[in-house]
């Protein structure tokens, strides 16, 4: 299918000039960006990343609930050719099973075998497994005048929080992470094929271990009611998941639920410290915490390119025609500041109404880790708001820095926080 042919009649355009995901300008101040797409280009093809962009609030809702947009690359009129049966590693078998990659049918299927492992009953156990995680990463700043918020907290909680609730044993976090850095890694869109190969080597151990613990579990006349237990044990009418899809939800929590957390927590404490009216209020009112969790999300709005849909036939979409096998790029960080949807779209505000938002997605794919972000994030502001009631950003701006390499976030890799404002003033004045 040829793409780059001429623009089709009235087909809207633009290219890396008005919207270039990598360009550091952009990564560091996103939000004239999204404002002018929001404004001028709500849809559009993008000519240099071929493919269509969606931006509005309404248009990505509709398209994260039409089914006739998938997450499967393999729809994807460039998607390389498959690789054969025998070539297949785990990772591959893996992937091949998970969430974004099975038709509709199977998705439902796969979503309703795995409500039990994310049902309150296991969930609510998750807690209690994380809340010294959170108090040792904080103990780790001991009485230092300040620290950075990515070193000490949002590099070490996600994934040794998604480790404690899988229940790898804690003399085995050190390889978890190891596997799980290796997954990440070798999903990436922006590394070559060698460095590619390379990761999938090393996530070879990790696969193996949890093939064991997996048959383990099968071979127990109950397989027990933790994490995977439930995995094991979930039943459909007779109809059970098998080791890859089970690797599969294990692959899809790391690669969904580890990045997107990590940016969680800085963007939380540098919404926080930049809008201390709204930190006094939550120090005030702790039971505006979950709101003030899925508004710092959308303030922050930390994603720098779109997910990804491919169009499963030719559509015709709000005057546009999207042809079967287009890619669509869904930009759910510009539709989060969306003036149409949020008026005041630019204001922190804790105690904003947020129904209908997308911040965890909508439609079938809506993310399944919302209570390990609730808790986490909240256990996590917790103890920053009991240590730190007077913390402020380092020098007023918190020495920002961004990883401009990251394959899909506006990663913020130094966010200096100054622990009490009062002893700097006081230092100040002496
Ligand atoms: C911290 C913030 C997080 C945000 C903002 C977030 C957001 C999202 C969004 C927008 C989607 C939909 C993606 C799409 O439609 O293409 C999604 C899906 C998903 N998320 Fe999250 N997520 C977060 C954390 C987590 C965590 C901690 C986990 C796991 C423990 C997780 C697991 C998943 C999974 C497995 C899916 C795919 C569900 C499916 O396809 O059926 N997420 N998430």
């Amino acid at each position: 299918m040829d793409t780059s042919a001429a623009p089709a009649a009235g087909r809207i355009e633009i290219d890396g000039r008005i919207f270039n995901p990598y360009a550091k300008d952009y990564i560091r101040e996103p939000r004239p960006v999204w404002q002018r797409l929001l404004r001028d280009y709500p849809l559009a093809w993008h000519k240099d990343l071929q493919m269509w962009l969606v931006n509005s609030h309404a248009l990505c809702d509709q398209v994260l609930k039409d089914q006739r947009f998938t997450p499967n690359y393999r729809a994807w009129e460039l998607a390389p050719p498959p690789k054969a049966e025998a070539d297949k590693t785990d990772f591959d078998l893996a992937y091949e099973k998970g969430f974004f990659a099975v038709s509709p049918k199977d998705h439902l299927r796969l979503r309703k075998l795995t409500m039990p492992a994310f049902a309150k009953p296991v969930m609510a156990k998750i807690d209690a497994k994380i809340r010294d995680l959170v108090v040792e990463c904080f103990d780790a700043i001991g009485e230092a005048e300040s620290f950075d918020v990515y070193q000490t907290i949002a590099s070490k909680l996600p994934v040794r929080a998604i480790s404690r609730m899988v229940g790898v044993p804690t003399d085995k976090e050190e390889f978890f992470h190891e596997f799980a850095v290796n997954i990440i890694k070798a999903t990436r869109i922006n590394i070559s094929a060698k460095e590619r190969e390379a990761s999938v080597e090393l996530t070879k151990p990790g696969f193996a271990y949890f093939k064991a613990q997996i048959a383990e579990r099968r071979a127990l006349p109950h397989p027990g009611e933790d994490f995977l237990g439930s995995l094991v044990g979930a039943s459909d009418n007779g109809e059970k998941l098998d080791d890859y899809e089970i690797l599969s939800v294990l692959f899809a929590l790391i690669t969904a639920g580890s990045d997107t957390a990590t940016d969680l927590h800085t963007f939380a404490i540098l919404g926080l410290l930049s809008n201390l009216d709204q930190y006094e209020l939550l120090k005030r009112q702790p039971q505006l915490m979950e709101n003030a969790i899925i508004e710092l999300l959308r303030w922050g709005s930390f994603g720098k390119v779109p997910f990804f849909r491919f169009a499963t036939e030719d559509i015709e979409f709000h005057g546009q025609f999207i042809k079967k096998g287009q890619a669509v790029g869904v930009n759910i960080s510009a539709a989060w500041l969306d003036p149409a949807k949020y008026p005041d779209w630019d204001r922190l505000d804790l105690q904003r109404r947020l129904d209908g938002n997308l911040v965890f997605g909508a439609g079938a794919h809506f993310c399944i880790g919302t209570y390990l972000v609730r808790v986490q994030g909240g256990l996590m502001i917790q103890e920053f708001i009991k240590r730190f009631p007077d913390a402020e950003l380092l020098d007023g701006t918190g020495e920002l820095d961004y990883d401009y390499q990251h394959h899909n976030a506006r990663r913020i890799n130094r966010l200096m926080v100054r622990t009490n404002r009062s002893s700097s003033s006081l230092q100040q004045a002496a």
